[in-house]
């Protein structure tokens, strides 16, 4: 009996540590708190040649939500940390980061940080729908899981560029960082699209920018149908 026990009690052990953690969603998470995101995944089974020509954009999405884990390694690949010394997965001018990634969910709107791997919290308000153009060509915002908010702050580049060249070169940055999610979105199964048909004043209307920083770019982000 005793040596049953010996025998039994680690395959237990072994098949608990075994099941795999349930993913969670942003309908699980409560409005209002920051949320701490998932280690991203290191590794897919989509080589960068096949990754290419997975990359295209999408404008039907189904209702089916995006998980905390998937928009983690979203995340990362679009802006995160690859090096010691901080630096990122998509360049920046003079290694400025003036680019901030906004997550737009059914539970409020949140702030990527990337040093801390964390969503914060910065409204409790759906705002998918309202910060798509409403002349239209706002390619499928208004249905997807998730939508992407990329803004920038141009006054942060310094002053020896003329005005011009900081906001392409804002709007430069923000189309590297739309390559990465579209690269990995469409590697995980997901899909996305890079739209500038955004409203100013719907997104003014739904979230407090710091005075210099200008919407540049939404992209939807879900499942197709
Ligand atoms: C700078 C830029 C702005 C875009 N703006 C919009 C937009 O406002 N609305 C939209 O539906 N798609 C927009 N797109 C996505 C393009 O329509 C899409 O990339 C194009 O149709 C080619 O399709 P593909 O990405 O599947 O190759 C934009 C793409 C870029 C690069």
């Amino acid at each position: 009996m005793k040596r049953n026990i010996f025998f039994v009690l680690p395959i237990i052990f072994l098949s608990m540590s075994c099941r795999s953690v349930p993913d969670r969603y942003f309908s699980d998470s409560p409005r209002g708190s920051d949320i701490v995101l998932e280690k991203p995944q290191s590794k897919i089974d989509v080589d960068l040649m096949k990754a290419f020509e997975l990359r295209k954009s999408t404008e039907e999405f189904s209702v089916k939500e995006v998980s905390i884990k998937e928009l983690s390694t979203i995340l990362w690949s679009a802006n995160g940390i690859n090096r010691e010394d901080g630096k990122r997965t998509a360049p920046a001018l003079f290694g400025m980061e003036v680019i901030r990634i906004y997550v737009l969910s059914n539970s409020g709107i949140y702030l990527y940080d990337a040093m801390q791997n964390t969503l914060l919290s910065r409204s409790t308000k759906d705002a998918r729908k309202d910060v798509g153009s409403k002349r239209g060509g706002a390619g499928g915002t208004e249905t997807a899981s998730l939508v992407l908010l990329l803004t920038g702050d141009p006054s942060m580049i310094p002053d020896f560029m003329s005005k011009d060249m900081r906001l392409n070169a804002a709007y430069a940055s923000a189309g590297t960082i739309g390559q990465n999610v579209y690269l990995i979105a469409n590697a995980l199964g997901l899909r996305t699209r890079l739209v500038g048909a955004l409203s100013v004043e719907g997104v003014r209307g739904c979230l407090k920018l710091s005075k210099d920083e200008i919407p540049l770019y939404i992209m939807p982000l879900g499942y197709g149908k």
